[in-house]
């Protein structure tokens, strides 16, 4: 009897399995279906309700983009996905349910959307799997609201190709927040009218800094320029809403701004011209808290919030060196006049001018953490990336809060640690950190947890040159970032994703994303006691070989083949290498180590 319970509960788990491992981020709710449809005999869409009709174009869009014939829109009661908006289900949440020979999509617009997005998936991994057969029902909704992605385009700029790419990747995992960094001081990229400048002289630097070589300093001698104009920027706005993703643009000030600066020197304290900051770093020269300038911002957001529906304005407001108002006549003038302590306070002071403006507009501001320096202004929602800390002391403040720590959520330090990585910023971030995230920090109670609206991760773009190299600092963090945002507490575990990760690689191939393949790597546990060591080496995937060498060259499918039950053992110096192999072909990274036996 008992056998035959441990039966039917491991088939059962099986079945639920084969439906689950191939969606990221993973599913919330799977139940058995009341019937079984192979995937590959789906051949038409079709809804009742016009306002759905845009959903099937988008969806289109996104198999054509793959390179998978589109669906013909036909209403059938076989072989068809069918779109039914349901009005009484939670926002973007969404139901897939097998009726008869046709699947039915149902939620309101983006939860339909999302539904779009989960059989996307399974239609691009289904490639080699002609009889993938579906056989569950599905209900699935997000676990926060602020599932978002950061891209910086202020010290690499890429062309609107690539942010509608982005945009694609971030929906095809069910990210809605698109954080666009416009403005920094090496380069501003929207188009202002009331101000040519900005763009005229800003988003030009002569050439930018080699590598690291900061002091002494080496420049390229190769001039870059790059801008939207807004034309192009509402186009992109209109692209992102078709995908459900809210675009939140980021003026920074008072700081970062001396790309804006080399435009418009009368706006800063000395007044003393600049240029275009070559070199990565936070520059001195930010904005003065004269009236003068505060009203140039001003028009600047009105413009901005033109272009922008979304709700939150980014101001930035991180790294505001001090030394420049404490320099100046005006700024310790207007410290006086409002009996302000210090700069801190005068920093809270200018947010809060920037915050009444904006929620005048029916607009609400965030910013980096430093704005809580000096006290908090009125209706700011935070973006803590210094750590959590600033997240933690905004909500018990009752303020909303985007956790984006740089501990597991900068796509911009390097992901693993072999030395074949591309030059990146410093840190370490690898995807296991990533997915282990869990953007509600303990300490806060129940009720200081709404204010946490999600996560995002952050792509600063000081060592990505081109698009490829985005893709790939980008992803499959952001794969992992979003199964944090979405499935919640559901998160099934590293392993797990990882073997999902593996089949979603197909669906980024035939998207042509780039993307790291960490999750290939082989880890070492390494022990050494009395002039002995041991080497334990893992791969979580086991249909191939690790191939390792003890002569200094890299490993091939000619080298030694370890066997996990037999760890290495050596009793003197040895240069060791090892690599994961899948038919002949090399996965993952080469791991090297020196074994220093004394
Ligand atoms: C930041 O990384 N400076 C927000
Ligand atoms: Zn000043």
């Amino acid at each position: 009897m008992r056998i035959y319970r441990f039966l039917i509960v491991s088939l059962f788990l099986l079945h639920i399995q084969s439906f689950a491992q191939t969606t990221i981020p993973f599913v919330q709710q799977i139940n058995a279906a009341s019937s079984k449809i192979s995937l590959a005999s789906i051949q038409f869409i079709y809804t009742e309700d016009t306002a759905l009709l845009q959903e099937i174009n988008t969806f289109n869009i996104f198999l054509s983009n793959a390179n998978k014939p589109s669906l013909k829109i036909k209403k059938s009661d076989t072989a068809a996905i069918k779109l039914v908006w349901n009005e009484t289900m939670k926002d973007e949440a969404y139901k897939i349910e097998l009726v008869g020979k046709n699947i039915h999509i149902s939620g309101k617009k983006n939860g339909v959307f999302y539904g779009l997005m989960t059989l996307f998936q399974w239609m691009t991994q289904s490639v080699d799997k002609q009889n993938f057969v579906l056989r569950n029902d599905i209900y699935d909704f997000p676990a926060f609201t602020w599932r978002g992605m950061h891209l910086d385009v202020s010290r690499h700029f890429f062309p609107t190709g690539f942010i509608k790419k982005y945009i694609d990747i971030l929906a095809m995992h069910k990210m809605n927040t698109f954080h666009w960094h416009l403005t920094d001081d090496q380069g501003w990229r929207i188009e202002i009218k009331k101000y040519p400048l900005l763009t005229g002289v800003g988003s030009k630097r002569k050439e930018t800094m080699v590598d690291k070589h900061f002091d002494p300093y080496l420049g390229d001698r190769t001039p870059v320029e790059g801008y939207y104009t807004q034309d192009q920027i509402a186009d992109i706005v209109k692209y992102a809403a078709l995908r459900h993703i809210t675009v939140v643009p980021e003026i920074e000030m008072p700081g970062h701004a001396q790309a804006a600066l080399a435009a418009y020197p009368e706006f800063s304290c000395n007044k003393q011209a600049s240029e275009v900051l070559t070199k990565w770093g936070v520059s001195e020269q930010v904005f003065c808290s004269d009236d003068q300038t505060i009203a140039f911002l001003k028009d600047i957001l009105d413009e901005v919030m033109a272009l922008f529906p979304s709700t939150y304005i980014h101001i930035g407001g991180d790294e505001v060196p001090k030394a420049s108002w404490k320099a100046c006549a005006v700024c310790q003038q207007k410290m006086k006049q409002q009996r302000l302590k210090n700069e801190n306070e005068l920093q809270s002071y200018f947010i809060r001018q920037i915050d009444d403006y904006v929620t005048s507009k029916g607009r609400r501001i965030i910013g980096w953490d430093e704005i809580l320096e000096g006290g908090l202004a009125e209706n700011a929602a935070v973006m803590s990336w210094r750590g959590e800390e600033g997240g933690i002391s905004a909500a018990k403040q009752k303020h909303h809060v985007v956790m984006s720590p740089g501990s597991h959520c900068y796509f911009d330090h390097y992901q693993s640690k072999s030395s074949d990585e591309p030059l990146a910023i410093g840190g370490f971030t690898p995807i296991e950190k990533v997915y282990s995230y869990n953007p509600l920090p303990a300490t806060l109670s129940d009720n200081e947890k709404e204010y946490i609206l999600g996560a995002q991760g952050n792509v600063w773009t000081e060592y990505m040159q081109i698009s490829s190299q985005v893709e790939y600092m980008a992803v499959p963090r952001l794969c992992a970032l979003s199964e944090v945002l979405w499935s919640g507490d559901r998160k099934p575990g590293f392993d797990n994703f990882k073997t999902r990760l593996r089949t979603h690689f197909k669906t980024l191939d035939r998207y042509q994303i780039l993307y790291a393949k960490t999750i290939f790597d082989i880890t070492a546990e390494i022990n050494t006691v009395g002039g002995k060591t041991t080497v334990a080496l893992k791969n979580h995937f086991k249909q191939g070989q690790i191939h390792y060498t003890t002569d200094g060259n890299p490993p091939n499918t000619m080298s030694a083949i370890y066997n996990e039950k037999n760890p290495l053992v050596f009793t003197q110096h040895t240069p060791l290498k090892a690599q994961y192999f899948e038919n002949g072909k090399a996965l993952g990274a080469v791991f090297t180590t020196e074994i220093l036996t004394k």
